[in-house]
C-alpha cells in the first residue's frame, strides 16, 4: 500500500516540470493552427496564407483555436551582404511583414521556420551561427512562432548536450529580441529531446516526419514500436510508429513545453473516417499541438467536422496538461478470430477530476474490447475514492457536426446558424468549468466498481470517452 501511495504521488506532479510552467509564458496548453507542409510543401506564397487564414476564420476552424498560421520550409530566396534573411520577392511580394500584419488584423498568430544547420532541409539558408540576426529578423517581421529544423546541422549531434547548446542558442537570441515567440523544436527527438526540450523551448517533434497512412511501415523510418531513442528518425513514419514512440514521452511534457508528434493528416491522403478519428483522438489526448495539415480549401466535409469537434479540442486545452498514459498494448496474433493487429488502453486525468480513456484498435478487423476501473484508474492506490465510485461514460464523439451540416459550412463559408464551438467568446477552460455540454460529448451508459465497459471498436479505430464521477 505504502509503495503504491507513493507512485500515485509521484504521477500526480510529473507532467509539470521544475518550479515555473514553462519557460517564457507560452504554450500552457498545446498550440493549434496550421502548417502548409504537409499538403503544399515547398510550394508556398503570401496567396496561400492569406487565403488559408480567411478560410480558417470563414468557417469557424480559428474560433476554435487553431490560431497559429504556420509557414513552414522553402520562403527564403538568400541573405543580403550584410547577412539578412532575404524573402523570395516572386512568393511573398509584400514582405514578410505585410503576412504577418494581415494575420494579426485578423486576431492569427504568424509562424515561420528556420533549421538548427547551414541550410534548412529543402536548401535555403539555415540560421546556424546566424542566430541573433535571425531571430532579430523574425522579431521584427511580426513572427509569433519558430519551427526550428535539424537539417544540414554540420554533425552537431550525438549527445543530448551538443544537441541542447545549438538549439539553446536560439533560444537565447529569440529571448533577447523581446518578443514572446512560441519556440517549436522540430529535431525530430534526436538525442533524447524530452529532457531538455522544456527548458528552452515550447515544443519539440519526437519522431520522423509523419505521412498519412495508419500502419504502414516504410523503410525510410526504420525506427518502430516503443524505440523513443531513434538515431535516424527518417520520414514516411506512420500514425501508429509515431504514437507508439511516443508513449512513454508524456510524462516528461505538461503546461509549457509539449511532444509534438507532427501536423494532422486528418484531410490529407486516403485515411478512412475511422483512422482521422483515431489519429485527431490520440493527438488531443497525448497533449501534441494540433495543427491542421489540409488544404482547407478543399476539405472533406467530415474531415471538417473532426477538426471542429469540440469535445475533442477540450481533452488537449484542458488546463491540468497532463499527457495520457498508454496503460496497455497487445499484439493480437493472426490465429485471433477478429484478425491480426495491436491493441492499446490510454487513459489520463483531466483538471475538473474527470478521466479521458481510449480503446484503440490498429487492427484491420472490428473487435470488441473492454476496460474496468481499475486499468482506468491504474494509478490510484487502493482504496482510492476513485475506484469505489460509479462513472458516467461520454462518448467524446457521439456529438459531432453531422455531415450535412459540415457541407453546408464549406460550401457557404461561413458557420452560419450551426452551433459550431466558439472558443474565442468562451475559453475552452471557462467552458469547462462552466459545464458547456458541447464540451463533453453524450452519455452513453455508466461504469460501477466491479463493471465492464464493453464496446466494438471498428478497425483502425478508436472508442474514445470521457468519465464524469456519477451525480
Ligand atoms: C523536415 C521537418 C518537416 C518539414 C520539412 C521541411 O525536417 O520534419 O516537418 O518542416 O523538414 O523541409
Amino acid at each position: 500500500m505504502f509503495l503504491l501511495y507513493l507512485f500515485s504521488s509521484f504521477t500526480a506532479v510529473s507532467g509539470v516540470l521544475g518550479s515555473s510552467p514553462s519557460y517564457n509564458g507560452l504554450g500552457l496548453t498545446p498550440q493549434m493552427g496550421w502548417d502548409n507542409w504537409n499538403t503544399f510543401a515547398c510550394d508556398v506564397s503570401e496567396q496561400l496564407l492569406l487565403d488559408t487564414a480567411d478560410r480558417i476564420s470563414e468557417i469557424g476552424l480559428k474560433d476554435l483555436g487553431y490560431t497559429y498560421v504556420i509557414l513552414d520550409d522553402c520562403w527564403s530566396s538568400g541573405r543580403t551582404a550584410n547577412g539578412t534573411l532575404v524573402a523570395d520577392k516572386e512568393k511573398f511580394p509584400n514582405g514578410m511583414s505585410h503576412v504577418a500584419d494581415h494575420l494579426h488584423n485578423n486576431n492569427f498568430l504568424f509562424g515561420m521556420y528556420s533549421s538548427a544547420g547551414e541550410y534548412t532541409c529543402a536548401g535555403y539558408p539555415g540560421s546556424l551561427g546566424h542566430e541573433e540576426e535571425d531571430a532579430e529578423f523574425f522579431a521584427s517581421n511580426g513572427v509569433d512562432y519558430l519551427k526550428y529544423d535539424n537539417c544540414y546541422n554540420k554533425g552537431q549531434f550525438g549527445a543530448p548536450e551538443t544537441s541542447y547548446k545549438r538549439y539553446k542558442a536560439m533560444s537565447d537570441a529569440l529571448n533577447k529580441t523581446g518578443r514572446p515567440i512560441f519556440y517549436s523544436l522540430c529535431n525530430w527527438g534526436q538525442d533524447l529531446t524530452f529532457y531538455w526540450g522544456s527548458d528552452i523551448a515550447n515544443s519539440w517533434r519526437m519522431s520522423g516526419d509523419i505521412y498519412p497512412q495508419f500502419t504502414r511501415p516504410d523503410s525510410r523510418c526504420p525506427c518502430d514500436g516503443d524505440q523513443f531513442d531513434c538515431a535516424y528518425a527518417g520520414f514516411h513514419c506512420s500514425i501508429m510508429n509515431i504514437l507508439n514512440k511516443a508513449a512513454p514521452m508524456g510524462q516528461n511534457a505538461g503546461i509549457g513545453g509539449w511532444n509534438d508528434l507532427d501536423n494532422l493528416e486528418v484531410g490529407v491522403g486516403n485515411l478512412t473516417d475511422d483512422e482521422e478519428k483515431a489519429h485527431f483522438s490520440m493527438w488531443a489526448m497525448v497533449k501534441s499541438p494540433l495543427v491542421i495539415g489540409a488544404d482547407v480549401n478543399h476539405l472533406k466535409a467530415s474531415s471538417y467536422s473532426i477538426y471542429s469537434q469540440a469535445s475533442v479540442i477540450a481533452i488537449n486545452q484542458d488546463p491540468k496538461g497532463v499527457p495520457a498514459t498508454r496503460v496497455w498494448r497487445h499484439q493480437v496474433p493472426q490465429t485471433d478470430k477478429y484478425g491480426q493487429g495491436e491493441i492499446q488502453f490510454w487513459s489520463g486525468p483531466l483538471d475538473n477530476g474527470d478521466q479521458v480513456i481510449a480503446l484503440l484498435n490498429g487492427g484491420n478487423k472490428p473487435r470488441p474490447m473492454n476496460t474496468n476501473l481499475e486499468e482506468i484508474f491504474f494509478d490510484s492506490y487502493l482504496g482510492s475514492e476513485q475506484l469505489s465510485s460509479n462513472w458516467d461514460i461520454y462518448d467524446l464523439w457521439a456529438n459531432r457536426v453531422d455531415n450535412a451540416t459540415s457541407a453546408n459550412i464549406l460550401n457557404n463559408n461561413s458557420v452560419g446558424n450551426a452551433t459550431i464551438y466558439n472558443a474565442t467568446a468562451l475559453s475552452y477552460k471557462d467552458g469547462l468549468a462552466k459545464n458547456d455540454t458541447r464540451l463533453f460529448g453524450t452519455k452513453i451508459g455508466s461504469i460501477s466498481p466491479d463493471g465492464l465497459l464493453n464496446t466494438t471498436v471498428p478497425a483502425h479505430g478508436i472508442a474514445f470517452y470521457r468519465l464524469r464521477r456519477s451525480t
